[in-house]
């Protein structure tokens, strides 16, 4: 027998939380979707009438807000009568590395779930099916099941008749194309123990899935499959990011070797771009929770081998920094330098992990004055990024000899400005305003001799050189 499910109730209103039950209540009228957070501020920006305000930028994302909420879609506070509702409820908040204790640096903290877990067992009314959205270590779901099991017998919970199965049902959405990740996955998975609570929850995603692209697993193998997933991707970027380093040591093009061996359908070409590294939330944390799982259960060599994609992205940020210092004659102090882009990656709003914290630190650090630009990130969030204010006075920057002020940054609201009086300019987010630059318009603002250092292939060598600046770009060995 198949429960349909009538309410969902999604804790956590976060990157995932957020455009994930967008798309469900999008895609199934027929079922009420409440998306429940602690935090206030984030709940209120949800509620905007201003759908340029929503929390997080994602395109498309507006406008399927804009279909369904105030109808079968919700965003609030009310986490207990939400959670008392539902017949099926979400758990989608926050699984950050541990910063200490047993396991500090690398095991997940799951202070947020268990927290998510307990206000289940104390508010659910009947049978709820409880899903495991967030990403979790192997066996979290058994915690997560003791937890609800032991509400029955928890002395505060009087008369608490409720029910539960527990399903894991991760998320593979990248951030920048979550709308369409979600609408169109390569797959969807269910892990679970009951093949009823597990066939509920794929009647959500059969309203606009087929049914061959939804996989059945046991729990176990669904929550280590998105660890797995995360790290393979990882593992690509790391790879490709080496070789960029052996491109640029022998002559070779890092763009040539990647379509090369991308040609190859064993290999396959995507995820294959050089980057300043890798960023987001997930990759760094999801392979250091496999990690941490592999040394739990004796297997070090296993150990070793993924944590060396997250060594070599770290020593691949350095290179980079170390690279620029060395063109501008190895001094950075007092110097102008451009930055163009601090998101993680193109067309989201979103910092966390991102290279350009890496960067800029190592470029502040020489003594570099940084002027900073990104089309959707806000100067608040590079200040929490980067640990220091930012100094406004370089704005009027022009009438100051450059030494007066070292190791500073302010963030500039047009690109065109951040060039002015500049050294180089470094692109860091592969924004497609960047890619658009008209170089010969802007060559002039900048002192001479300067340098473009282009970490994400965007940019035309020819325009450059034409307009009289000097390229370096990633894993181009062509001028050696
Ligand atoms: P996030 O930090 O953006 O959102 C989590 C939200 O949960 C926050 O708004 C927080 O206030 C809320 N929260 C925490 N505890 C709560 C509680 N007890 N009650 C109510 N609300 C609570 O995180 P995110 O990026 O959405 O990631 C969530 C999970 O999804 C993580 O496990 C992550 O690994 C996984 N994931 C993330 C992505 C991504 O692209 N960001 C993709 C796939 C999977
Ligand atoms: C990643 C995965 O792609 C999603 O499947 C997963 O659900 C998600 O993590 C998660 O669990 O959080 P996301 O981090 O949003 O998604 O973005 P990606 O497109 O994977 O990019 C991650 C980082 O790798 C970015 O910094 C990006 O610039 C970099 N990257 C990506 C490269 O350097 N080269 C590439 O070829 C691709």
């Amino acid at each position: 027998m198949i429960n349909k499910i009538k309410n969902i109730c999604c804790i956590g209103a976060g990157f995932v939380g957020g455009p994930t039950m967008s798309v469900i209540a999008d895609k199934c009228p027929t079922i009420n979707v409440n998306v429940v957070d602690i935090n206030s501020e984030r709940i209120e920006l949800w509620n905007c009438d201003d759908l340029t305000k929503l929390p997080i930028y994602e395109p498309g994302l507006d406008e399927v807000i804009k279909r369904c909420r105030g109808k079968n879609l919700f965003f609030s506070t009310a986490i207990e009568e939400n959670i008392s509702s539902a017949d099926m409820i979400f758990i989608s908040v926050n699984t950050p590395t541990k910063k200490t204790g047993f396991g500090a640096g690398q095991a997940s903290d799951l202070k947020w779930v268990e927290a998510c877990a307990r206000q289940v067992a104390k508010y659910a009314k009947g049978h709820s099916i409880v899903v495991e959205k967030s990403t979790l270590p192997v066996r979290t779901a058994e915690v997560i099941k003791n937890i609800l099991e032991a509400s029955k017998t928890n002395s505060e919970i009087e008369e608490n008749h409720s029910t539960f199965d527990v399903l894991s049902n991760p998320e593979f959405l990248a951030e920048g194309s979550a709308v369409k990740d979600l609408e169109f996955p390569d797959r969807i998975l269910i892990g679970g123990e009951s093949i009823e609570a597990m066939n509920s929850l794929s009647e959500i995603y059969k309203n606009w899935i087929p049914e061959s692209k939804i996989l059945f697993t046991n729990i176990w193998s669904s929550e280590l499959a998105k660890l797995t997933a995360n790290a393979f991707l990882a593992q690509r970027i790391s790879s490709i990011n080496s070789i960029a380093a052996l491109c640029e040591a022998t002559g070779a093009d890092v763009r040539e070797v990647a379509r090369a061996i991308g040609s190859d359908k064993r290999i396959g070409s995507r995820f294959l771009d050089s980057s300043p590294g890798f960023g987001g939330s997930c990759f760094k944390k999801d392979i250091l929770n496999l990690v941490y799982l592999s040394k739990f259960f004796g297997l070090n060599e296993v150990a070793n081998f993924w944590e060396g994609v997250v060594h070599l992205n770290k020593w691949h940020q350095h290179r980079i920094s170390r690279i620029i210092s060395k063109k501008l004659f190895g001094t950075l102090s007092g110097k102008r330098i451009a930055v163009l882009g601090f998101a993680f990656k193109a067309n989201t709003n979103d910092t966390r992990e991102s290279a350009a914290i890496q960067i800029c630190n190592d470029l502040m650090d020489e003594g570099a004055n940084l002027l900073i630009h990104d089309p959707k990130v806000n100067p608040k969030q590079i200040e929490i990024d980067l640990g220091k204010k930012p100094c406004h006075n370089l704005l009027k920057s022009q009438a100051l000899s450059p030494l007066e002020i070292i190791g500073s940054w302010n963030f500039l609201n047009n690109y065109k400005d951040t060039f002015i009086g500049a050294d180089a300019a470094v692109i860091l987010t592969e924004w497609d305003v960047y890619s658009k630059i008209e170089w010969k318009n802007l060559s002039h603002k900048m002192r001479k001799p300067s340098w473009i250092f282009d970490t994400r292939s965007i940019i035309n060598k020819q325009e450059l050189i034409d307009a009289g600046l000097n390229l370096w770009k990633i894993g181009d060995g062509s001028s050696i």
